[in-house]
């Protein structure tokens, strides 16, 4: 039983080639130099995420216990501001964003073996007419995505290395969430695990 995605979803299956990843891996290796990854946590319970997070780009978005969600222009363990967002990333938004601002904040999520994260919207920023663009390096991973609210029927698949995924128009506040990674399917990062980038307009 199909489960129809919504309008403006899109699913860009290889749209990367192997060198482009690894591009965009040495160039994320210098985004962590500067900007480490770290453990975030979930707010009020202070729960530590199984993902380890960092960003790029003008703002970033950290979550913690006590502030929970949000946007800052500094990383909330080195008080440095963000390294900017690599070209290579501002030239992908360009080519499927249909978009004409340039994202302000790219996430960049590292998920080792165990790490997964649960069915949430992305709905910190104010500019929701702006798609969320999102790039997938690494080990697959189990992606699900429903709709709008939390209760809608979802439908899950698996994401792979050099995949993008575009949540815009009527999927822009779709519910989505990665179920689990497959550990050894990709040879990209030479110590396994499955890295995210996220790219979004926050302000309109
Ligand atoms: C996210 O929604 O922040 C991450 C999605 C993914 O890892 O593919
Ligand atoms: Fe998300």
């Amino acid at each position: 039983m199909a489960t129809e995605l919504p309008d403006g979803f899109r699913y860009l299956p290889d749209f990367l080639s192997r060198e482009h990843q690894q591009a965009l891996v040495a160039a994320i290796r210098n985004v962590v130099l500067e900007a480490p990854l770290y453990t975030p946590e979930m707010p009020r319970t202070g729960k530590p995420m199984s993902v380890r997070m960092t960003n790029c780009g003008d703002l970033g978005w950290v979550t913690d216990r006590e502030r929970g969600y949000r946007y800052q222009e500094r990383h909330p363990v080195t008080g440095r501001p963000w390294p900017a967002i690599p070209p290579q990333l501002l030239d992908l938004w360009q080519s499927v964003s249909g978009y004409d601002k340039m994202p302000e904040a790219c996430l960049v999520n590292f998920y080792g073996a165990e790490a997964k994260m649960g069915m949430h919207q992305d709905r910190d920023e104010t500019d929701l007419a702006a798609p969320v663009v999102s790039v997938s390096l690494g080990d697959q991973c189990q992606f699900r995505i429903g709709g709008p609210a939390r209760s809608d029927p979802t439908r899950s698949f698996r994401l792979s290395s050099g995949d993008v995924v575009v949540l815009g128009g009527r999927s822009r506040l779709s519910f989505h969430g990665v179920d689990r990674v497959f550990p050894t399917t990709s040879t990209l990062l030479k110590n396994g695990g499955r890295i995210n980038l996220t790219l979004r307009r926050v302000n309109p």
